[in-house]
């Protein structure tokens, strides 16, 4: 115990570039690419997902949304296992005119939809595994209360003054457009009427003496905040696209509403005739939930990490840090941008009867299964289309066929008799191919294979840092489908325990492809936690042994004692993950209708 101990210690600081043990050393992944800022003990990092208008049923994307900052804040407790140290949080958008009018359409008052739909999301998000911390509804008192605090000190500072305010305004879109983003279409009796160029909806001109937020004067703390943080604002694409948005005139912001106009939302304190703007009400739920206006927020303020949709960039990269700025705070730590979900090839929208509910594909595919599908393919950088024949292959292929297939090869009673994890023999697999005796037996594909599962959990680390959880992804996937070529190769089920010349290179060819499934199964427990579960129960590692500073990947090939060796392995517990091509009588059956 104590030398194991004493290894970790000297990967860590391997990994911090001291490199102790020379280039074949065991690969360590404690110090996560984040520095070791982020990641020591009392270090604390606060995610959070858009919080979600309540207009209607949660989609897709929506979920995707919430999945991507789940796994975010899953790989950090990996890395910073202290529960203190991470918070998450969601929740729902339910003031503005877009729920006003959402709710008179459905004969309801807007509580009660409010009520209904935050609900939905709340079920939704328990029964896909999002790990939140905390849920926010800035119906809450608290949350007036913050947003009133807030808004008090942007007057105090001489931020806002009142004018006249006239522009079109989409509530879809809850934001004033330009006359550029502003085209005609026919309507519903023929005439041309105004809609938004982006999303299609309806606009209205609107004239109103608002109070107006000075944005104008933060473009440049803007500009040079955005130039000297790259990371600010990632992946770089959509960093680069804020940087040319202020490229041109930055006009000051309308925040608030005639109340007789906007009636469901927060009062501007003093003066009920108007109401607060419902995006400054929503950006400051990130302040409602850690507690603002008490100090206790300052704790989690400004190391926070918001993931949003590339359609609501503008607010969180532009308004929200300005915002920030105004009433004397810092922009967050960082903003993570991905993009969206279409279906056979067009925007998902109720009018076009193509929202894809994801409790059904719940139901249909597993949590976990639909987790690893979303996060898998969705590339944050552009939009994935989304279709059910592509869910089906690809859990098949990854899921069932490789992964499942690799720790059904190596775990089976025919293969492995004893039930538990062999022992390493160094004389079969040498620390390098020169150094090969007489009973080596390993060669060179198996020593790639073993280095690159050794770099394997830093490079995951470097893809969650650059929000790119999807190459995360490919690169385990790649790396099993390694590992299958490895065990294929050396086809154990033709070597003998009976055999004093088979029996160590048996042993050794099953631990190798153990250590492998160890690392890979805890490196996917952000995204398919149950999944992980399994497969580390089944072999044998105990809860206390799955966090990133634990993951030593194959300690005897670099000398040093592998606590596993010879343990028993964990219960059978059937398939890790069924095929789903055998129950897809649903499948056919939808492309019939
Ligand atoms: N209420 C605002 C956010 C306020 S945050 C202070 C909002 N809500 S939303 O419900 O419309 O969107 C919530 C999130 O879902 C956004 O990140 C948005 O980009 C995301 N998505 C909405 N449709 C999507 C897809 N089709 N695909 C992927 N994500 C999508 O905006």
């Amino acid at each position: 115990m104590l030398r194991v101990r004493a290894l970790r210690l000297l990967g860590r600081r391997r990994a911090s570039g001291v490199s102790v043990l020379g280039s074949s050393g065991p690969r360590h992944c404690s110090s996560g690419p984040l520095g070791v800022r982020d990641d020591a003990p009392g270090a604390r990092a606060f995610f959070t997902t858009p919080i979600f208008y309540v207009n209607a049923a949660p989609h897709i994307g929506h979920l995707y949304s919430a999945l991507l900052a789940d796994a975010l804040c899953r790989h950090r407790r990996l890395r910073v296992p202290s529960a203190a140290a991470t918070r998450f949080s969601t929740g729902t958008d339910e003031h503005g005119l877009k729920i006003q009018q959402a709710a008179a359409a459905a004969g309801l008052a807007p509580a009660e939809l409010c009520d209904r739909v935050s609900a939905q999301f709340q079920q939704l998000f328990r029964e896909a595994g999002v790990s939140s911390t905390d849920f926010v509804r800035t119906t809450e008192a608290r949350h007036r209360v913050a947003v009133q605090h807030f808004w008090g000190l942007l007057e105090a500072r001489g931020l806002l003054y009142k004018g006249l305010y006239e522009g079109w305004y989409c509530a879809s879109e809850e934001c004033f457009l330009p006359e550029a983003k502003v085209t005609r279409q026919p309507g519903p009796s023929g005439d041309a009427c105004p809609v938004s160029l982006e999303s299609g909806h309806p606009v209205s001109w609107t004239k109103e003496e608002n109070y107006i937020f000075r944005l104008s004067q933060f473009r440049e703390p803007l500009r040079r905040w955005l130039r000297d943080d790259p990371q600010a604002v990632t992946p770089e694409p959509f960093r680069l696209a804020v940087l040319q948005w202020l490229e041109e005139e930055l006009p000051d912001l309308s925040v608030s509403r005639r109340s007789s106009h906007l009636h469901w939302g927060i009062p501007v304190p003093g003066d009920d005739s108007q109401t607060i703007y419902v995006w400054l009400d929503a950006l400051v739920n990130y302040l409602t939930v850690i507690g603002y206006p008490n100090a206790e927020f300052r704790a989690w303020w400004p190391a926070t990490s918001h993931i949003i949709g590339k359609d609501i960039l503008k607010f969180h990269a532009i308004y929200w840090p300005a915002l920030l700025l105004g009433a004397g705070m810092s922009p967050p730590h960082r903003i993570y941008v991905h993009s969206h979900w279409t279906v056979c090839g067009q925007k998902m929208s109720k009018s076009l009867g193509n929202v894809v509910d994801p409790r059904t594909c719940l139901d249909r595919y597993t949590v976990d299964g639909f987790r690893y599908f979303l996060l898998r393919q969705g590339v944050p950088n552009w939009d994935c289309d989304y279709y059910d024949e592509k869910v089906v292959k690809l859990l098949d292929s990854e899921l069932a066929d490789a992964l499942g297939g690799l720790l059904n090869r190596c775990t089976a009673n025919r293969i492995n008799p004893s039930g538990t994890y062999p022992v390493f023999c160094t004389n079969c697999f040498p620390p390098a191919p020169g150094v090969a005796g007489p009973s080596a037996r390993a060669q060179a594909e198996d020593y790639a294979l073993v280095n690159t599962v050794a770099t394997l959990p830093r490079q995951v680390a470097e893809h969650y840092d650059n929000f790119q959880i999807y190459k995360a992804l490919e690169a385990v996937s790649s790396c099993v489908r390694q590992t299958n070529g490895f065990v294929q190769r050396h086809a154990p089920w033709k070597l003998s325990w009976e055999s004093p010349v088979d029996a160590p290179w048996l042993g050794t060819v099953l631990h190798v492809a153990l250590e492998c499934l160890r690392v890979f199964g805890t490196l996917l427990q952000p995204v398919t936690p149950s999944l992980a579960d399994k497969l580390l129960s089944r072999l044998g590692v105990s809860a206390t042994e799955r966090g990133l500073g634990e993951l030593i990947f194959l300690p005897r090939f670099y000398g040093y004692p592998c606590p596993f060796e010879g343990r028993r392995l964990g219960p059978e517990t059937g398939l890790l993950f069924p095929r789903l091509d055998q129950s897809r009588a649903w499948l056919v059956k939808a492309h019939r209708t």
